[in-house]
């Protein structure tokens, strides 16, 4: 079964507080979210591999150590995985970002892909899927899905907020994809939102309503 790691970070925990604020305004929300993706990003990254090198200092020449190459995918989920996406870039900018986008048909209740847009070598990357919202864990599933469908073999998930029926969902169903959040909330209410959650992310991410 895949690992849970909930980030207990300070900082992180901190501006979470702020980010499930109903008080907190759509550009402090995004910037609060930018942030948080930021920290993550060093959290998630820990056990990237790294590689000696030499360098020449002012002083004498060392060896050194630096990232071993291995290549990242980012893949957030449209829409509010886009929130997620520039603070992750900013510690890791060589990183390539495909996009997903999805929705459940109402009839059939199968996923229908609107939209996918992958990096040409997917099978070669470690992909981080990001969902800032993990809370039936349908869309996550569905995207997992869909990514190993198309030749994916590395994949984590990446969410701001879960649902323990989330997690539940991906474990079962993906027992190699482990989850990095910065909380895991009590539960869903009747609408499907977390609780307690933060809202809407999309909606308080873009100020639509
Ligand atoms: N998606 C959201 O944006 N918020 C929730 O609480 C659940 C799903």
């Amino acid at each position: 079964m895949g690992n849970v790691f909930v980030f207990d970070h300070p900082l992180i925990q901190h501006k979470l507080t702020h980010i499930r604020d109903k008080n907190t305004g759509t550009k402090e929300f995004r910037e609060l979210v930018d942030e948080v993706a930021m920290l993550m990003a060093f959290e998630i990254t820990r056990d990237l591999p790294l590689q000696e090198t030499e360098v020449e200092t002012p002083v004498t020449k060392a060896k050194a150590k630096v990232l071993a190459g291995k290549k990242i995918g980012l893949v957030p989920i449209l829409r509010a995985g886009l929130g997620m996406v520039d603070g992750m870039r900013k510690l890791i900018p060589a990183a390539k970002v495909g996009h997903v986008g999805l929705y459940r048909d109402p009839e059939t209740l199968k996923p229908v892909e609107y939209y996918i847009k992958l990096p040409s070598d997917i099978e070669e990357r470690e992909l981080i899927v990001i969902d800032p919202m993990l809370a039936t864990g349908g869309s996550a599933n569905d995207a997992i899905h869909s990514l190993k469908k198309r030749g994916a073999k590395h994949i984590r998930l990446m969410c701001l907020i879960a649902a323990p029926e989330g997690v539940e969902l991906v474990q079962k169903e993906h027992p190699d994809v482990d989850i990095y959040l910065a909380a895991l909330d009590e539960k869903l209410d009747e609408r499907g939102y977390i609780v307690p959650g933060l809202g809407d992310a999309g909606d308080r991410l873009f100020g639509t309503k």
